[in-house]
Order: structure tokens, then C-alpha cells, then sequence
């Protein structure tokens, strides 16, 4: 039975960040909503706000209101924030095309807008994720207008810039699909042991965690995790979501979905993983019911909180993880 502590009470007696990305219409307009992020959440991560295009709406201007409101939000609530995302290949501006720049304009553009981004938020924003998604899912460099422009040095200049201009936040590399142990998280590793080589500024690794009709293994989770502590980097687990293929939830779908929960959970503290981010709050906000195909190939309740942002089993599996 779950006790009568919020979730994030459990959170805050274990020291552990529970984290959600949270987005900036719903924070103003949705009184429950609003109160499920300040009473069961200790930490958010921007889902959109803090990426290239929501806040270049110009070549020439930022627009900084809703990052900045959601950063206010967690302040005046005490809670800690995720910086997501400096430099990544999708969500760029729409009247960003990069032929209208040479390599070294491309450098130079993305310098500014990480220590833009990155100085603005300096007293407030925690972590980075620096970099987000640079490798492919066959392990390969993913070929990205970043890679064209710089080759794989351009982690190294994104993570210097940052550190340059924040040198108190933890800097991260974040991707999906590397949660356990498999080719893709080989390559990351053996990336991040290059960066760590070549005196990168980078302090973890973020895994997403979107458990999408396939749910990785927890035990090979904590390995994959295990060997990323022994590079010396911090793991957090970054996006959690849970979902069944579409039209193959079993009856006791959410029961499943709770236990699967409970074992991250479980997992992280075991490992010493000290921030789990849940991708959403309710289920009817999930990412997954409006983006590409993903409707059509998954079960779109995949979070802690229902349609209603009522909690579901598996909110409570995280709190009696995190309370027993
Ligand atoms: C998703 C958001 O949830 C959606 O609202 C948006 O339309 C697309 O991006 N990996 C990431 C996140 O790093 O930024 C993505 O977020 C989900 C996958």
C-alpha cells in the first residue's frame, strides 16, 4: 500500500530528484496540472521551451518567455531544473537552413547560442544536456548538420562553450535507445570515453528511458549504467515513458507498467542514479499521442498520472520504491 506522503515527499526523504517535462500552456491554464507538478515533482526539464527553434523565432531574436516561465515556476517551488536541449539535429528554427552558412559560420553561430542559452540560465538551470542524440541506431556518428559542419569535434566545442560560460552546471550527453546495454550504448560509451580522453568537459550521460512497445531489460539497465559510473560519469535517467504496441496491452496492462516502473526505480537507487525524469505528467499531455506515427504504434498512456491527471498504479510503485 502506498503511503499517504506525496511522491514527492518520498522523493525529497531519499534525496532523489523525480523530475518532469512540463509544458509552459498547460503550467498557466491547468490548475491540476499545475498542482501535480508542485506537489508530486521535486524537479522539471522544459519539453520544448529550452530547444533551438521555440526560442529562436528570428535569426536576430530570442524569445526566452515560456523557459522563462517554467524556470521561474520550479524556483519559486524549490525545485531543480533540467536544461534540455543546446545541440541537436531536430527542432531547429524554421528559418534556420544551413547552406546559408559556411562551416565556420555554423560554429560560430552555435558558440552563440549555447553561451546565450546557457549564460541566461546561469543561476538557474542545474544540468545540461549538452548534446542530445549525436549517435545513430546502428552506432554510428548520426549525420547531423552539427557533424557536417565539424566532425565529431563538435561535442568537444558544445561542451567547452558550456563549461565556458557555466562552469558550476553538470554538463550531459543524452540519447534514447542506449538504456541498456546494446551497439548503441557501445558506441556512446566508446564516444564518451573519447570525449573524457581528449579533457571534454562532460560530466554524464543521460538515458532516456522511452519504453516503447520494447522494454529493456533492468538488469542490463544497471550494467550499462555501472560502466558509465566507471568512466567516472554521472547517469540520470532522463525522459522515462512506458508503453505497450498498440492494440497489444494484455489486461493487466497497468499493472506491468507499474512493476516496470518500480524496477527503474530500483535500479537507479542500486546504482546510485540520484534523478529519474518522468516524460510528461498525465498521460492525455503524453508526447506519444501526437508525434509522427507513434499513436498508431503504441499505447498512449504511458506516465504516472491518467487522462485526468488522477495517479495510476504505477505512481504508486514509485513512491513505495522510493519509500521502502
Ligand atoms: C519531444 C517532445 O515531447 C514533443 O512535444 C516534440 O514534439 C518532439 O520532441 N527525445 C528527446 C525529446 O530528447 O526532446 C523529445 O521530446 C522526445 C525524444
Amino acid at each position: 500500500m502506498s503511503s499517504d506522503k506525496s511522491l514527492r515527499q518520498a522523493a525529497d526523504s531519499r534525496e532523489f530528484d523525480l523530475g518532469v517535462a512540463v509544458d509552459p500552456d498547460a503550467l498557466r491554464n491547468d490548475v491540476s496540472y499545475r498542482a501535480r507538478v508542485r506537489d508530486e515533482f521535486n524537479a522539471v526539464t522544459p519539453e520544448n521551451a529550452l530547444k533551438m527553434g521555440p526560442l529562436r523565432p528570428t535569426p536576430d531574436t530570442y524569445d526566452f518567455g515560456d523557459a522563462d516561465a517554467i524556470v521561474n515556476f520550479a524556483r519559486a517551488n524549490d525545485m531543480a531544473v533540467r536544461g534540455h536541449t543546446l545541440v541537436w539535429h531536430n527542432q531547429t528554427p524554421t528559418w534556420f537552413q544551413p547552406w546559408d552558412y559556411t562551416d565556420d559560420q555554423l560554429a560560430e553561430f552555435l558558440r552563440e547560442h549555447i553561451q546565450t542559452v546557457a549564460g541566461r540560465y546561469r543561476q538557474t538551470v542545474d544540468v545540461w544536456d549538452v548534446v542530445n542524440e549525436a549517435v545513430d541506431d546502428d552506432g554510428t556518428m548520426r549525420d547531423t548538420v552539427w557533424y557536417e559542419a565539424m566532425g565529431e569535434t563538435y561535442l568537444d566545442r558544445a561542451f567547452e562553450w558550456a563549461h565556458e560560460v557555466d562552469p558550476e552546471a553538470d554538463l550531459y550527453y543524452n540519447d534514447y535507445g542506449a538504456d541498456a546495454v546494446n551497439e548503441k550504448s557501445d558506441a556512446i560509451y566508446d564516444l564518451l570515453e573519447r570525449l573524457l580522453d581528449r579533457g571534454v568537459p562532460i560530466d554524464g550521460v543521460g538515458l532516456q528511458l522511452h519504453a516503447l512497445g520494447e522494454w529493456p531489460d533492468p538488469e542490463s539497465i544497471a550494467e550499462n549504467i555501472r560502466r558509465f559510473q566507471a568512466l567516472g560519469l554521472d547517469v540520470q535517467i532522463t525522459e522515462m515513458d512506458v508503453a505497450f504496441p498498440a492494440g497489444e496491452a494484455p489486461e493487466d496492462a497497468l499493472e506491468q507498467q507499474a512493476a516496470f516502473y518500480r524496477d527503474v526505480v530500483e535500479v537507479c537507487l542500486d546504482t546510485g542514479v540520484d534523478t529519474l525524469v518522468t516524460w510528461g505528467v498525465g498521460d492525455a499531455n503524453s508526447w506519444i499521442r501526437g508525434f509522427r506515427d507513434f499513436a498508431e504504434r503504441y499505447t498512449g498512456d504511458p506516465l504516472l498520472f491518467d487522462d485526468r491527471n488522477q495517479p495510476k498504479p504505477a505512481y504508486h510503485a514509485v513512491k513505495d520504491a522510493l519509500d521502502s
